[in-house]
């Protein structure tokens, strides 16, 4: 057993580098845990403490409830695009409907910009899909009391080690999807959607060192979870029950890249006006404009919550998660500029700016639609133009339950180079920090980069490079099951402790031993689904046209939901594999790491669904969505597919600016030659020099 100091000690070096929301400009933090603006947690010694401790959002909320989904007015009869008197011109950005593209070059009407809020994009309802309103509703809510307490059911963390818990084998995407699938859902989701993560009420999740299914350690006995902030004025009665504030633009509008306010929008930019800030073309730290105490805040996660100084700034709070979000921030940044420094130098700098965030945002909506949905599986209905009365705003089911696709993150980067590539010091640095090197025949060497080593380490994409970086996410990524890799379900932000070689920690697959706390992903989607006041699975399928589940079979598809004779649900052998087939329907041995596309267990999914719910009634909707049989030729089961379907429906017929109906896009191309019709591949050869597959989404 560790002595007291010893532990107290651990415990401090853990908190230190974990995670929270910092001005990314702080000094660094004291044995206490700064997780916020103004948010210090003291004596919380826990990394999700902090990961649910942020700052309070930039954007204020607003008190506005839920809008309904129809609006009086007439449906659009025109596609074209508005003009620079529009009211969203106006809204929440002074810089753009003044000073028009067109109007700059004297050629006449000028297409309006977007706000960066959101706000305006319907002139009826002009706070559809702005930042600061509440998520809206597609489902009526589920609380204790009707209210806003959260309903209770099976501890979040037992339901993890029976059902998201993969034993460290990997099974991959059916359909070949690449790793580019999950990195561009999670890119895209921050241009959505960000609840407040001000931390309200604590509802931690209990932790059971006795669980017959627990593999980790956890000194803090519990797993720290925040509830979500009511909205302003909501949750104190039935009738008025609680909502949830969603922080960012709900529109595909790149405000990941550039913010949803002025602010971080003119922080981010260059000194010249058009650019954005790209110091040796990466992203900036809080200290590129001097003034570092200025800088925009940023999420602290992992290693930055130690190191403050070395997180990158962008348009979203989260860029600094992964090397693969990291990357694409950076991708997209570097677009803007190609753009913006192709742009003819009579315009204003506020023009160039404008229409390169015009374009990225329609490339953005674009490879969305065109590569990304398709590549899923997710096949929308015909597109008819503009309909101002459809609601764009992004649904709290969506956010807090369907787009968690934390399912399908891979764990593990392997960039492929030339052997020359690093020099000794740079190879060794990589070493020291738990990425392996292989040394490959033909003369390349493979980067072999555990998820959990690229948390909260945007340096490590500028040792690795960006072209490296990105032609990693070739690889397949992992199903988009009911399974979730341990670097996100046991120990997300999580550093090793002090001592251990951390090049024993993620690979092959996540060591508990060398962690000693436990924060799980997935056990929090569930808790905030709880917190958010999600239906239950069934009342969910049924708000989206589908059928009531009347069995635990019903829901996966199995043939039963009975366990092996002799086998109980304490029994830790009822989760172990028993065979793995590869796409073709071949088997392939349990324990393969890069083959297994299905694989059985000892137990049914059903079966322990049962152990867990007793009735199918009771099962938590992310629980149960994840759960489901996939349809054929798509990633999802039907309640996620429709889900998706349904939102990103909305998200297009009901934003003024799409880029299909968006003829400001054809007056740009033809007054200076931009081009938004390009695909992500393109995009990645032209803004990072790497060749990449035509369709990046399958895998190579
Ligand atoms: C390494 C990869 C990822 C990490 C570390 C990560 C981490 C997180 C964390 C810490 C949260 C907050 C959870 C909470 O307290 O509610 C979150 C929320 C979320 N994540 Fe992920 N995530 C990853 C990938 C993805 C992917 C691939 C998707 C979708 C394709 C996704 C979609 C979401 C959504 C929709 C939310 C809720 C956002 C909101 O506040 O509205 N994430 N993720």
């Amino acid at each position: 057993m560790l002595g007291t100091s010893l532990a107290v000690t651990l415990v401090l070096s853990a908190i230190a580098l974990t995670f929270g929301r910092v001005n990314a400009a702080a000094g660094a933090p004291p044995p206490s845990v700064v997780c916020g603006q103004g948010t210090t947690i003291t004596l919380v010694p826990s990394v999700s403490a902090c990961w649910q401790a942020t700052t309070a959002s930039t954007v204020a909320a607003t008190t506005t409830s839920p809008t309904p989904s129809t609006a009086t007015e007439p449906p659009a009869t025109t596609t074209v695009p508005p003009t620079s008197s529009d009211p969203s011109s106006t809204t929440a950005d002074t810089t753009t409907a003044a000073s028009s593209p067109a109007a700059a070059a004297g050629t006449g009407p000028a297409p309006a910009t977007r706000s960066l809020d959101g706000s305006g994009n319907n002139t009826s309802h002009p706070t559809w899909g702005e930042a600061g309103t509440p998520y809206a509703r597609s489902a009526p809510d589920n609380y204790a009391d009707n209210a806003g307490s959260m309903v209770s059911g099976p501890s979040p963390r037992h339901i993890s080690n029976l059902v998201f818990n993969d034993l460290g084998q990997n099974v991959f995407s059916e359909n070949d999807i690449s790793q580019w699938g999950w990195a561009w859902g999670q890119f895209i989701d921050h241009d959505m959607d960000l609840r407040d993560e001000t931390p309200a009420e604590a509802a931690p999740i209990p932790f059971d060192p006795n669980d017959p299914f627990e593999r980790f350690d956890n000194q803090v006995g519990q797993i720290d979870f925040f509830r979500t902030p009511a909205a302003p004025g909501t949750g104190n009665s039935p009738s008025n029950p609680r909502q949830q504030v969603n922080t960012i633009s709900s529109f595909i509008d790149a405000s990941q890249v550039y913010g949803s306010t002025p602010a971080r929008r003119d922080w981010l930019t260059a000194a010249d006006g058009y650019d954005l800030m790209l110091p040796n073309q990466f992203l900036p730290t809080a200290g590129a404009h001097g003034d570092s105490a200025a800088a925009p805040a940023m999420d602290l996660m992992g290693p930055l919550a130690g190191n403050p100084g070395q997180a990158r700034v962008a348009g979203d709070v989260r860029a600094n998660e992964n090397f693969a979000l990291t990357a694409l921030q950076t991708l997209f940044a570097r677009e803007h500029n190609r753009i913006a420094d192709a742009l003819p130098t009579t315009l204003s700098p506020q023009d160039r700016f404008e229409i390169a965030r015009r374009v990225v945002g329609a490339e953005i909506e674009r490879i969305t639609y065109t590569e990304f949905l398709p590549a899923l599986g997710v096949q929308l209905g015909a597109y008819h133009g503009y309909n101002p009365k459809v609601d764009p705003a992004i649904t709290n089911e969506f956010a807090t339950v369907a787009f968690r696709a934390h399912s399908m993150v891979h764990g593990e980067f392997e960039p492929t180079v030339p052997a020359r590539t690093y020099d000794a010091t740079q190879l060794d640095q990589f070493r020291s920090e738990g990425v392996a090197i292989e040394n490959n025949a033909d003369g390349t060497i493979t980067l072999v980069i555990p998820l959990g080593v690229t948390f909260g380490n945007p340096v490590l994409l500028e040792q690795v490079g960006l072209g490296p970086a990105l032609e990693s996410l070739g690889e397949r990524e992992y199903k988009n099951d009911e399974q979730i890799d341990d670097s996100l379900r046991s120990t997300l932000f999580e550093v090793p402790k002090p001592g251990i070689d951390p090049s024993s920690c993620g690979e092959p697959v996540v060591n508990p031993d060398c962690f000693s706390d436990v924060a799980d992903l997935g056990a929090d989607d569930v808790q905030r689904g709880r917190d958010h006041g999600m239906p239950t699975y069934n009342k969910l399928r049924k708000a989206y046209g589908l059928d009531a589940a009347h069995s635990f079979t019903d829901i996966t598809g199995e043939k039963t939901d009975a366990l092996p004779t002799g086998m109980t649900c304490n029994d830790p052998a009822i989760l172990a594999f028993t065979s793995l087939k590869d796409e073709n329907g071949n088997p392939v041995p349990v324990g393969d790491p890069d083959n297994a596309v299905q694989a059985t267990r000892a137990s049914t999914l059903a079966a322990r669904l049962k152990c867990l719910y007793g009735s199918v009634e009771k099962v938590d909707a992310f629980v149960g969505m994840v759960s489901e049989k996939h349809v054929r030729g798509t990633e999802f089961g039907p309640l996620q597919l429709a889900i998706w379907k349904a939102q990103f429906t909305a998200l297009r017929d009901g934003d003024r600016f799409f880029y299909q109906g968006d003829d400001g896009l054809r007056q740009l191309e033809q007054r200076y030659g931009i081009d938004d019709n390009r695909t992500l591949s393109q995009l990645v050869e032209l803004d990072s020099g790497q060749h990449v597959a035509a369709d990046v989404f399958k895998a190579s």
